[in-house]
């Protein structure tokens, strides 16, 4: 027999308190690029009650059309601004007492870092240095408190290029990065670990493999390949399209950086990917055939007789792999797209997004694939 027995008020009390979450103020850097604004739909998903501060240069891979869903809401703020102005960092986080940073800005393209390393080194440098030096003197001032969190989004390349036996990178495998992109990353993330080692401010590092997924700016492999299909425009593959990469649905990393958050230790790193290793050659396959698919009309059909082998990268990483054992285990997280599934999302999100993308077919862009080539 099942006896109902009234609730006292310390039970009460006790399920308030195990399923009580203190509101955090989070400041987003870069949130008007690919991962930042995904980030913020899913943290403004689950954490509603949360403040969050969304601070963008808006460079040519920053878009405010990516966060317009959350234009005017209450806990939502967007400001336009450098991570290396170190006065308006300062005033951001002490007006809207920001107690977690999730730093994602960041020039983030390969190609444009072997073209110009300049930028690269600014912003992800000495960017990521000036939003560290200005959260450590709030982080001291509010009397170094423990829940305070500065979260380091960063990448698997910087642990430089893999050969076919070898085992994934895991977060003991030494950092040997080859591209100024990379290697700016790695300065970046060395920063990051230093500030708390010597002042115990509490930094997290996660390094990640490649995304893909909706607002992926057009430079990078997946987008653009689905867009030259739509367009009838060569597929341009880099060398003999042997290079591999470990490709992770954007969403899934966003996941995995809210757990982090939560429940990551101080002063630590996690690896994050989707293990999911293909040659280049073999994902533009796959996205031919999905566009052949689902696109009622394309201008070359099938969309593979546009796959035009170009020069390779100078100094391309032949293959990237992780080894995401240590967050699975230590903070539950596993990824739940699989490949095909995350790639047809994709395409159709680039077949019912026009709007999106179409206006970022800019002559800038234009003259930076004339650069490439050439
Ligand atoms: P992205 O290029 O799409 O977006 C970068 C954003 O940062 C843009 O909105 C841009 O306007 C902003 N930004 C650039 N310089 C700035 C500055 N000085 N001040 C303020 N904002 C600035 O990049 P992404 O692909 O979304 O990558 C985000 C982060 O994740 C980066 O740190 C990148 O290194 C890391 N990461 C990316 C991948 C990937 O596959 N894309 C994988 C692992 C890690
Ligand atoms: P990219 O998306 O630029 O990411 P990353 O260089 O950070 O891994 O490139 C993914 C892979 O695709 C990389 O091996 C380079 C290759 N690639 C092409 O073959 N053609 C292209 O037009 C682009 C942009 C990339």
């Amino acid at each position: 027999m099942l006896v109902q027995l009234p609730i006292t008020n310390y039970q009460l009390s006790i399920t308030i308190m195990t399923n009580y979450r203190k509101p955090r103020k989070v400041l987003v850097t870069g949130g008007a690029g690919f991962i930042g604004s995904n980030f913020v739909y899913h943290w403004c998903k689950h954490y509603p009650g949360d403040r969050l501060v969304v601070l963008d240069a808006l460079t040519y891979a920053g878009n405010r059309q990516n966060l317009a869903e959350l234009e005017g809401k209450a806990n939502f703020r967007f400001v336009k601004g450098d991570i290396c102005d170190r006065p308006l960092v300062q005033q951001l986080l002490q007006e809207e007492e920001i107690d977690t940073i999730a730093h994602f800005a960041a020039e983030s393209h390969v190609d444009r870092s072997i073209l110009g390393p300049d930028a690269f080194i600014q912003t992800n440098v000495v960017g990521t240095f000036t939003l560290l030096e200005s959260f450590r003197q709030r982080w001291e001032i509010e009397g170094k408190s423990t829940d305070y969190r500065f979260l380091h989004v960063s990448t698997d390349e910087v642990y430089g290029s893999l050969k076919p036996d070898d085992p994934p990178f895991s977060e003991t495998t030494p950092y040997a990065p080859n591209s100024p992109y990379s290697a700016s990353k790695a300065g970046s993330d060395h920063l990051a670990r230093a500030y708390y080692h010597t002042y115990g401010m509490p930094t997290i590092v996660t390094n990640c493999s490649n995304n893909y997924g909706p607002y992926h700016y057009p430079e990078k492999l997946i987008p653009l390949m689905c867009i030259n299909i739509l367009l009838g425009k060569p597929l341009p593959v880099y060398g003999d399209g042997q290079n591999i990469r470990d490709w992770l649905y954007v969403e899934d990393h966003c996941r995995a950086l809210d757990v982090v958050i939560h429940t990551g230790e101080p002063g630590e790193t996690y690896n994050i990917g989707g293990n999911n290793e293909v040659k280049n050659i073999d994902l533009v396959y796959q996205l031919c055939a999905l566009m052949d698919e689902l696109a009622p009309e394309l201008p070359v059909r099938p969309a593979k007789k546009l796959i035009t082998f170009v020069k390779d990268r100078p100094g391309h990483d032949r293959r990237y792999a992780i080894d995401a054992t240590k967050i699975k285990t230590e903070l539950g997280w596993t990824p739940q797209q699989t490949l095909e599934g995350g790639l047809r999302r994709t395409v159709e999100w680039y077949l019912s997004n026009r709007d999106w993308w179409q206006p970022l077919l800019s002559p800038e862009y234009q003259s930076y694939y004339g650069q490439v080539y050439s």
